[in-house]
């Protein structure tokens, strides 16, 4: 799966929800998260964020591991 990091806090520009084909990714208050079952890991939402906030799971460095369970807390179904 994809993780949407601290990045996209109260910037929320909406490109990777607005690209993504399977409509896996949801507005919350503050920032968009990844639905971590949904998502095929395609990548096209980490090439199209303009402030670089999306990575693949196995990629992200260690400052930004906490978003993985952020992420994935959002969804009560994942
Ligand atoms: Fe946020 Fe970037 Fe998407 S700022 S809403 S992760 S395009």
């Amino acid at each position: 799966t994809l993780v949407i990091k601290s990045e996209c806090i109260d910037v929320k520009d909406g490109a990777c929800a607005a690209v993504c084909p399977v409509d896996c990714i949801y507005e919350g208050e503050r920032m968009f998260y990844i639905h971590p079952s949904e998502c095929i890991e395609c990548g096209v939402c980490e090439s199209v964020c303009p402030v670089d906030a999306i990575r693949f799971e196995d990629e992200i460095g260690d400052e930004a591991k906490s978003f993985i369970a952020i992420n994935r807390d959002v969804f009560s179904d994942a």
